[in-house]
């Protein structure tokens, strides 16, 4: 069952009713200024930070789930009936529902008793502030008179504070109104140099501030009681809940459309001119007041609409494909691309499953996000990776997470998560196949921001290196510490305590448990090294690496080798992880897939017996689960994994992150049918169909798709923000489709199912637009190049001094 379809021609999935079966969002913003919005017009918004700088309030987990947002209410001033166009919150039935989803804006409205309203929903680029754009028609054939509420809660900044400390927010919330605009100022009085603004375009009937005053006593957002009586109260709030809800009554003849801009903001004054006058308290408004004229203008409002469009052309411009496959086109086209900048952005901080207090940009996460991003703005994703270097510790370790605001390691969470520092690795190597640009590496960037230790960017990827060498356990395998990719995997936990967490509780010494992903990860990123070693000229170097890559290689064959697949790891007391031997987990995607990717087992048939069993054990309709059998009951020796019921998240559930892993090792082992099988499985575009049994959005990847052990098989959890969506653009475009950067230029290598005829791409890469033209001339993957017209050996596409290449690749 469907509840929407794509409009790949405008870039929008449309959704048709408003009940979707679970909220569906979309992100506004693309810099600093930043919004959720579902398709009912919930979600928030915040400036850099959802925790530090949060603008609206939002409480998660709700009921109903979704509630809170950036509410239109309209009321017919003749029959008194009210309604919000956006279904929420008053859920009148509405005729003619859409939302519309597009590439960082979305478009909600309705019909109801012939008064249709539409709001476009944005972010302008190089904005901190959002547009709300509400057309309004009277379809009917006699005049309306309605009035227009606007309504958005605002969060006293720290939204962890806001949704903690009572005691004193209750007190603090100021404002100010002028002309049309509230402002939310509370705690500018004192250290805040920002404050938030509600501008409206039409000259106001009333306005609120108060939250209590335009809801009334004991009522709720369904129905305010400002908007049953069509009055506003003028209300200048005091303490308690700032809400800001400007009233504008609409006199709509028959047949006429207008349009009403608001708009909400962010806006820093320098902090010596905070006031105006002076000495006064009165928030100094003269630097803000020309952007909120400038964006309460239609014509500006279009213009910065068409920017955006342009932007989002351009940006997915750099590689769009012509496949058999429409899930395939629109999946890299557009929403994969897309999510792949949304989870740059966020990392793994805000969506409607991470609530923003929680995590900010994590290290692993944000390295692996590059993958899928770097093509898309490589300018901003050197900065991230130097940010991201910056929170190394001096031992090579990493801080899991930061918090964007600051660029700090966060403290609380800490460091020891084993696999941390070999992405590092792995995102620099994706930076410099893409660009090219070799000075990165010389770029002076502190350990843990201590300005006094800075060291080039090269020394701390030698540093990752070390880091995984100095900490070997037993078998000669990498110590695991406190979790390696899989962070519920924690053999060094060990903990008895309800609530405890798992990720930062360690009981013991961490020095006999061993991760075979890792291993396989170190042989991944130290041949990188290597490669980026030879680029240098750095011989001895590069040697070195390989022959460390050598030796873990060595050691997985004699002690990560289970016989039909490759162990997962050894626990705290030096037991089997993922053996046949053992009674449960006998199986995990991860270590194989990450082996195989490695290059370990592909000239030995290893990596097709693995793969089978993988197929075997592991592979379900719905995608690929994270292990077999699924642990039946807590294992104080292995900790979170076994926390969750079987079936579910990293306990056997289907964490679709690592199912590319297995696309790109069936790839590498040549078997395109096979690879793209797997993908087409979870592809959430293919899933469309049955989003009654996903439940989460059909344009973009969950974290999670329940696995066979469990009651809801097939249910999506945790949309959006997840590797998955680097790992399965990597997987679809650079090993099925085989457009892959390296250090050596661009590679074309496709190894794509046996009955397409073939496909076409456009790909910008390093300056140059190159097309290729892949057509089948048998069922192979051996690759016949002409370049330009020109013969070519190899399937790297040499540099001709052109900005415009055609590339005929015949595959048999
Ligand atoms: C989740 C993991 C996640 C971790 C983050 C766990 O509860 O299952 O998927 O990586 O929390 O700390
Ligand atoms: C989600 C986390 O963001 C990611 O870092 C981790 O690898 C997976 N969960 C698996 O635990």
């Amino acid at each position: 069952m469907k509840y929407g379809h794509f409009d790949d021609e405008r870039r929008e999935y449309v959704i048709s009713r408003p009940d979707t079966p679970l909220p569906w969002i979309n992100y506004l913003g693309n810099e600093d200024y930043f919004g959720l919005i579902s398709n009912t017009a919930g979600g928030y918004s915040f400036y850099r930070d959802a925790r530090l700088r949060r603008l609206t309030r939002y409480r998660y987990n709700n009921a109903p789930m979704d509630f809170g947002g950036r509410y239109i209410y309209l009321r017919d001033n003749d029959s008194q009936q009210y309604w919000s166009p956006s279904w929420q919150p008053t859920r009148r039935d509405l005729e003619d529902y859409t939302c519309r989803h597009g590439l960082g804006y979305s478009i909600i409205g309705s019909t109801f008793k012939g008064i249709e309203a539409r709001t476009t929903y944005f972010v302008p680029l190089g904005e901190t502030l959002e547009v709300w754009k509400v057309e309004i028609t009277n379809h009917r054939s006699a005049p309306a008179h309605l009035s227009v509420f606007s309504s958005v809660e605002f969060c006293l900044w720290d939204a962890n504070d806001d949704a903690t400390n009572f005691q004193r927010n209750f007190s603090t919330g100021q404002v100010e109104v002028e002309d049309t605009v509230i402002y939310h100022k509370t705690e500018y009085r004192e250290r805040r140099d920002h404050f938030a603004y509600f501008a409206c375009s039409e000259p106001l009937a009333g306005f609120d501030t108060q939250r209590e005053n335009f809801l009334g006593a004991y009522r709720d957002w369904h129905e305010p009681l400002v908007v049953e009586k069509g009055e506003s109260t003028n209300s200048i709030a005091h303490g308690w809940q700032i809400v800001g809800s400007h009233h504008v009554r609409l006199d709509l003849a028959a047949n006429e459309t207008r349009t009403v801009f608001f708009v909400l903001g962010y806006h820093e004054n320098p902090r010596d001119q905070k006031f105006d006058p002076p000495a006064s308290q009165i928030i100094n408004k003269r630097t803000v007041k020309p952007v909120i004229e400038h964006y309460l203008n239609a014509a500006h409002v279009e213009e910065a609409l068409n920017v955006l469009r342009n932007y989002w052309t351009e940006r997915l411009g750099v590689l769009q494909v012509t496949t058999p496959d429409e899930h395939t086109n629109r999946m890299v086209n557009i929403w994969n691309a897309y999510q792949c900048m949304v989870t740059f952005n966020m990392s793994r901080s805000a969506s409607y499953f991470e609530s923003g207090i929680g995590r900010g940009m994590g290290f692993r996460d944000s390295n692996q996000d590059l993958l899928g991003f770097v093509h898309m703005i490589p300018a901003r994703a050197r900065q991230r990776i130097l940010d991201l270097a910056a929170t190394q510790m001096e031992s090579g370790g990493a801080y899991h997470q930061y918090q964007p605001l600051t660029k700090r390691g966060n403290d609380a969470v800490g460091s020891n998560f084993n696999d941390d520092p070999a992405w590092l690795i792995l995102g620099v190597s994706a930076y410099l196949k893409e660009t090219g640009d070799w000075s990165i590496l010389n770029e002076p960037v502190p350990y843990d921001n201590k300005l006094n230790t800075k060291q080039p960017l090269y020394e701390h990827l030698q540093r990752s290196f070390r880091y995984t060498l100095d900490r070997l356990g037993p078998h000669g395998l990498p110590l695991i510490g406190r979790a390696d990719w899989n962070d519920c995997l924690n053999l060094n936990c060990f903990s008895e305590e309800p609530g405890e967490s798992f990720q930062t509780t360690t009981n013991r010494e961490g020095t006999v448990a061993e991760s075979v992903f890792i291993a396989g990860l170190f042989v991944l990123a130290a041949n990188e090294l290597a490669s980026i070693a030879d680029h240098q000229r750095l011989a001895d170097e590069a040697t070195l690496y390989r022959e460390a890559a050598a030796k873990m290689q060595g050691t997985i064959d004699q002690h990560g080798w289970d016989g039909e697949w490759f162990l997962r790891a050894y626990n705290a007391f030096g037991q089997k992880i993922g053996s046949h031997e053992c009674e449960e987990g006998q199986i995990f995607i991860e270590s194989n897939g990450m082996c195989i990717m490695a290059g370990i087992g592909l000239n030995d048939g290893r990596a097709e017996k693995t793969l089978a069993a993988v197929e075997q054990h592991l592979a379900t309709p719905h995608g690929i689960v994270l292990q077999q059998p699924a642990f039946s009951r807590y294992y104080v020796e292995l900790g979170e994994i076994s926390s969750y019921p079987p079936g579910y998240k990293e306990n056997a559930g289907i964490f679709c992150h690592t199912n590319p892993w297995i696309m790109i090792a069936e790839a590498l082992t040549g078997r395109g049918d096979r690879a793209f099988d797997y993908y087409s499985r979870i592809n959430p575009s293919a899933r469309e169909a049955i989003s009654d049994v996903h439940r989460c959005e059909p344009y973009v990847y969950a974290q999670m798709i329940a696995g066979k052990d469990a009651a809801t098989h097939g249910e999506a959890k945790n949309s959006w923000l997840t590797g998955t969506a680097a790992w399965n653009f990597t997987a679809i475009t650079q090993h099925i489709l085989g457009i892959q950067p390296t250090l050596n230029g661009l590679q074309i290598a496709p190894v794509i199912p046996t009955d397409w005829p073939g496909f076409t791409a456009t790909r910008v890469y390093r300056g140059v637009t190159y097309h290729f033209d892949v057509k089948r001339s048998g069922p192979g993957n051996t690759v016949a190049m002409v370049v330009d017209g020109q013969p070519v050996a190899g399937n790297i596409v040499p540099l001709t001094g052109k900005t415009k290449v055609i590339v005929e690749v015949t595959l048999g």
